[in-house]
């Protein structure tokens, strides 16, 4: 099966009350272990790549990657650029072959930001590949960016909706509490916020952040209306502890494949659980 759009999983994800997750992609064994997870719960996932993962993988891999996963299992697969800063980048990896991208202007003014995200659509739209917005900032630390929780704002869901009509974006990305990179404490998140937005428009509620929100919190997100959910910092925790492991025990391994193997089996597991979290086991 080839790439898919994110439309091809996240109305049915609405409708039907559950979410997709985005596991984001930072080399061949993340790609391996969340298409491994896909396979075994026959669930469709979307391949979330920030610029940074760009940057180091390559976008002629990063593609490769996700068409031989897609290829392989045969399951309704989206490749997704990660907090996009730029219509560039956005064209470039539709060029290369990504089935849909994320335009994060939510560093720009709101007027801005609906300009620029509503160029990205029009493009995006022609050529068959979803697009998701963000509004609010988000805090914490992704790639090289970071944003103090202090000064992250919330979304405000009258300037959501007015987004949404004028820009037509298939996804929405709402500040509402989550963070980033690894919680101190629990995050508050503002539930009504995502039920205020989504009861107003068509297009799929996205929670950044979806790393260590516990899971009774991701279960209220998405009665909520959040039918995408994005995974980072897990699967890195939970790989990086199980090379620790290895390396720990054993002082002599030098073959990677010695401590990648059990990385990689950490990481299935981790997009397993959140895979069952979601409820989009059984759904491809
Ligand atoms: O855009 C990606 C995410 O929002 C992932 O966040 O690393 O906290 O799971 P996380
Ligand atoms: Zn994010």
């Amino acid at each position: 099966m080839p790439l898919v759009s994110m439309n091809e999983f996240l109305p049915a994800a609405r409708e039907g009350k559950y979410a997709v997750g985005q596991f984001n992609m930072n080399n061949l064994e993340f790609a391996q272990a969340i298409t491994q997870a896909g396979i075994e719960l026959k669930s469709p996932f979307i391949f979330g790549v920030s610029e940074g993962a760009l940057k180091y993988m390559g976008i002629e891999f990063t593609v490769a990657l996700a068409e031989a996963a897609a290829k392989q299992s045969g399951l309704p697969i989206a490749l997704h650029l990660d907090h996009g800063s730029s219509f560039e980048v956005a064209m470039k990896c539709i060029r290369a072959g990504f089935s849909s991208v994320m335009f994060d202007g939510s560093h720009h003014s709101f007027e801005d930001n609906i300009r620029l995200t509503k160029e990205i659509v029009k493009t995006a739209h022609a050529m068959g590949v979803s697009v998701e917005g963000e509004l609010g900032t988000i805090g914490g630390t992704e790639d090289d960016i970071s944003l103090d929780a202090e000064k992250a704002s919330l979304a405000k869901p009258e300037e959501a909706i007015r987004f949404y009509e004028e820009t037509g974006v298939d996804a929405l990305a709402i500040a509402v509490g989550t963070a980033h990179g690894v919680y101190v404490g629990e995050p508050k998140i503002h539930f009504d916020i995502i039920e205020q937005v989504a009861a107003a428009i068509p297009a799929a509620i996205v929670l950044h952040g979806g790393s260590g929100v516990p899971d009774e919190m991701l279960r209220a997100a998405i009665k909520a209306g959040a039918a995408k959910i994005n995974v980072n910092t897990e699967n890195q925790v939970a790989g990086t502890a199980a090379i620790r492991e290895v390396l720990n025990k054993d002082s002599k391994v030098y073959d990677p494949r010695k401590y990648l193997t059990p990385a990689r089996n950490a990481m299935v597991e981790v997009v397993k659980s959140k895979m069952t979290q979601f409820g989009s086991v059984g759904k491809a």
